[in-house]
Formats: structure tokens, C-alpha cells, sequence
């Protein structure tokens, strides 16, 4: 067996390529964004398939039952299993869309890939994995992070788990409660930054520069060879059939890179034979690349996002380049989604049974959209991305169906009654009459 390393780093921008284990978030040479490569042809020959990633789903060693660590060979081929830092992520249901969500959205051959349902709550546990088992190779002491919330709540976890520190920078005010309550329980160091997540990004990143701390942020490109095994565990779901469609929402932009970034390599490898179509959702108010797209992706004009959805509420997204790329080679599009809309396709979500997060439901409003203008045909087959759990933002779900969100018409409100611990009034509201009396 040669030597011949199977993973470099490798430079989107200019092509210029770096060992695995340099501790560095972009070029050095031209400043652009880093990709984990990997040598796809020796990966084949040296065996990897789709039957060994179905074989498995029935192994008994930990890292074989995680969602990620099962597509171990084409995540961090380098990395003995005995290494990998794991809570058992992914294996998040594929849910089919029936009934009233289906009249909603207007679709019948759609499927939510809750990502929600990871340890954490939402889907950075999978690269949290794969960041922090990064982060123990390179022997970091400390781990940091920006976030609008849910890269906090995954880093501390999996900090801990894994004996590192975590240190988190918020956006002062603007991040949903359950999780900073998440951050602060799993024993981070939690900073308020006084600024917006794209300050508190640029804050970190000066901090990798003067600190000894390893940025976990999605810059990272180790973070976005977890996340891509949304897509590889989507599809063995489905037998390894492609959908037509996958509707992921976008905010630094870092799972919908990491997506075209999968089904580039299982296309290279010859796994698949086709690629889906990505179409990234964003919010009206925090919608740069909606705009970069709608000029023929010209060049990124950062703006001041703001939108109820917290957790896409970014308007200067790290992986911009890369999405642009991931949507090139997937002839994707980009769709932008008001918040009135975002919230009464949660309340759908919700209401079905499945719940998420406002973000995630940013996924379901672009797909109604895209079926209403005729982009998305009726016989195809969607998949769309719920990111985070229902639990992360209470206060949202509440204030939502009190209609008392400003701004936003609690279209399927589900109000709760109050009544005193009478059988008569509790009838009254279920529409029954009690049988005695
Ligand atoms: C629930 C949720 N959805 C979507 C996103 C956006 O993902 P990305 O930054 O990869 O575009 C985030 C990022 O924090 C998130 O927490
Ligand atoms: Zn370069």
C-alpha cells in the first residue's frame, strides 16, 4: 500500500493544496476557503462501497451506529476508528409527507430529513464529530465557535464529551432560548458579544489568530465533511434512490456546501449516477446569496439580515463561494421565503406531528414556492431539510399561536383555553356533552 496521503486540504479559489493536519480556515496564499479533499479513486479501490455502508447499519461498534462515522472512509479516512468522538448522531428519521401538510404544501412526493432529531437538536452534531475528533488529532486544548445558537449548543456537548473547552460568542440577544440554555448547561464559556452574528464571527476568527483555540465554525472545513453525511445516510434511506430535489435552508451556507460536496464525490466515485438539484431557502431579510443569485451570482454584497428565523439571520455567510459551487454543480437555484411564511409552514410542521425549528421550516415555504411557480413538477421527488428540533425556540411556538408575534398574522393558531376544573366547560370546548347528568 503506498503512502500516497487519501485527504489533503485544497484551496477553492486558487487550486493550491496543504497537508491535512495544518492548522489553518483559509488559504494562505489567496485568503479562499479551504476544502477537505479526498483521493476518491484510492477510496474505491480500496473498497469502499455502497454494500459496506449497508452492512453497517447493523454493526455493534459505536462508531459504526453513527450517521456519520458509518461513511467513515469518505469523512476522515485517516482517522483510526478508535479516535472518533461520538454521541450516536444522525439516524434522524426520513419522514413522508401525508395529509394536511401534503394539501399544504401543495406536493405529494415530498420528505422531511429531520435533522432535529440529533443529540443535541439539531443537525451541527454531525459536524461537531467530525470537528472535534479534528480538534483531538491536531491536539487543541480549546475549541471556539460564533452562533446564532445551535453551533454553540452542539460544541459544548460534544467539548465535553470529548475533554476539550468550549468557548461560545453570541450575538447579545438575539439567540433562541433553549439554546443558550444548552451552552450554558453543557459548561461552555459563554460570551454575549454587543453586535450581530456576522461581528461576533469575525471576532473569533481574530481569536484564532492571537489565541491558542480552534475555530469549530463552519470555515472549518472539517466541520462540512460531517455535515455532508446528511445527504449519504438521506439516500441510503431511500436505497440509495436520488431524489429529483433537495430544499435545504441557507445561512452561513455551510450544509448546503457541504451537500453539493457529497453528491460531487459519490457522482465521482461512480455510487450514484445523477445528482439532485439543491435549492437553498433564505430568509426575505437575510438573503445575500438570494441576491448574488438573482444577479447571476455576482459577487457577495453583505447586508444587515434580520428575520425571525434566528438561526439563519446572517448576512455575510462564510460559505458563500462554496454554495455558489455546490449550486453550479447541481443546477440548483435559490429561493427567498417571508417570515409570515416561514411561520405558518412551521405551524403545519408542527401541527403535524414532526415540529422544527422556525429555520428549518424556511425549507417547507421554499418548497410550496417552488411548486407554485412551477419550478418543482409534480412527479418529482423532494426532499427538504428540518435543521432543528421544535424545542429550541419555545417562546417563538408560543407567541406564534397567541398572536402575539409582531408582524405576523397566527394564521393556525392554536390557542389555549383556560377554564376552572369544571366537566361542563371542559365538554363545551371539546364539542361533547358528558353522558351523565
Ligand atoms: C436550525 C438551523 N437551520 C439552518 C441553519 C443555517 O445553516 P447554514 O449556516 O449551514 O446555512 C442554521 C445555522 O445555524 C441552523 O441552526
Ligand atoms: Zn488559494
Amino acid at each position: 500500500m503506498s503512502n500516497k496521503p487519501l485527504t489533503w486540504l485544497s484551496c477553492v479559489q486558487c487550486g493550491k493544496v496543504y497537508g491535512r493536519n495544518e492548522r489553518i480556515y483559509a488559504c494562505p496564499d489567496c485568503g479562499g476557503l479551504l476544502d477537505v479533499t479526498h483521493d476518491l479513486a484510492a477510496l474505491r479501490q480500496r473498497g469502499v462501497s455502497l454494500e459496506l455502508f449497508d452492512q453497517r447499519l447493523g454493526g455493534f461498534e459505536r462508531w459504526e451506529r453513527s450517521g456519520v462515522w458509518r461513511f467513515h472512509e469518505l469523512v476522515a479516512p485517516e482517522i483510526p476508528t478508535t479516535d472518533l468522538v461520538t454521541r450516536g448522531e444522525g439516524n434522524t428519521t426520513l419522514y413522508d409527507v401525508v395529509g394536511d401538510l401534503a394539501s399544504y404544501v401543495g406536493h405529494q412526493r415530498l420528505q422531511l430529513k429531520h435533522e432535529g432529531e440529533n443529540p443535541t437538536g439539531s443537525f451541527k452534531d454531525r459536524g461537531m464529530a467530525t470537528g472535534t475528533t479534528q480538534a483531538k488529532h491536531l491536539g487543541a486544548r480549546a475549541v471556539i465557535c460564533a452562533s446564532t445558537g445551535n453551533t454553540s449548543a452542539s460544541m459544548a456537548s460534544f467539548a465535553r464529551l470529548s475533554g476539550l473547552i468550549g468557548i461560545v460568542a453570541f450575538p447579545a440577544g438575539k439567540v433562541a432560548l433553549g439554546k443558550v440554555a444548552q451552552a450554558v448547561a453543557y459548561g461552555a464559556i459563554c460570551v454575549e458579544v454587543r453586535g450581530d452574528f456576522d461581528q461576533a464571527q469575525r471576532l473569533v476568527l481574530q481569536a484564532a489568530e492571537e489565541l491558542p483555540v480552534y475555530v469549530l465554525n463552519s470555515v472549518n472545513p472539517y466541520r462540512l465533511e460531517g455535515q455532508k453525511t446528511i445527504m449519504f445516510e438521506m439516500l441510503q434511506q431511500r436505497r440509495w434512490h436520488v431524489p429529483d430535489w433537495v430544499v435545504v435552508p441557507g445561512g452561513n451556507l455551510g450544509n448546503s456546501s457541504s451537500f453539493g460536496k457529497a453528491f460531487q464525490e459519490l457522482y465521482e466515485m461512480g455510487l450514484i449516477d445523477r445528482k439532485p438539484r439543491i435549492a437553498i431557502v433564505q430568509a426575505e431579510g437575510a438573503s445575500p446569496l438570494y441576491r448574488s443569485y438573482q444577479e447571476n451570482f455576482a459577487p457577495l454584497k453583505p447586508m444587515k439580515a434580520e428575520t425571525i428565523a434566528t438561526a439563519i439571520r446572517i448576512g455575510n455567510p462564510t460559505n458563500f463561494a462554496k454554495a455558489v459551487r455546490a449550486l453550479k454543480s447541481t443546477d440548483g437555484l435559490v429561493v427567498q421565503v417571508s417570515d409570515q411564511a416561514i411561520m405558518d409552514a412551521k405551524a403545519k410542521i408542527d401541527a403535524a406531528g414532526i415540529g422544527c425549528e422556525p429555520a428549518s421550516a424556511a425549507s417547507v415555504a421554499g418548497v410550496k414556492v417552488l411548486i407554485e411557480n412551477g419550478y418543482i413538477l409534480p412527479q418529482q421527488e423532494v426532499v427538504a431539510v428540518l435543521t432543528g428540533h421544535l424545542l429550541k425556540d419555545p417562546t417563538n411556538v408560543i407567541e406564534y399561536h397567541s398572536g402575539s408575534l409582531a408582524n405576523i398574522y397566527p394564521t393556525f393558531a392554536n390557542r389555549i383555553q383556560q377554564i376552572d376544573a369544571d366537566l361542563k366547560q371542559l365538554a363545551f370546548i371539546i364539542g361533547e356533552s358528558p353522558t351523565l347528568s
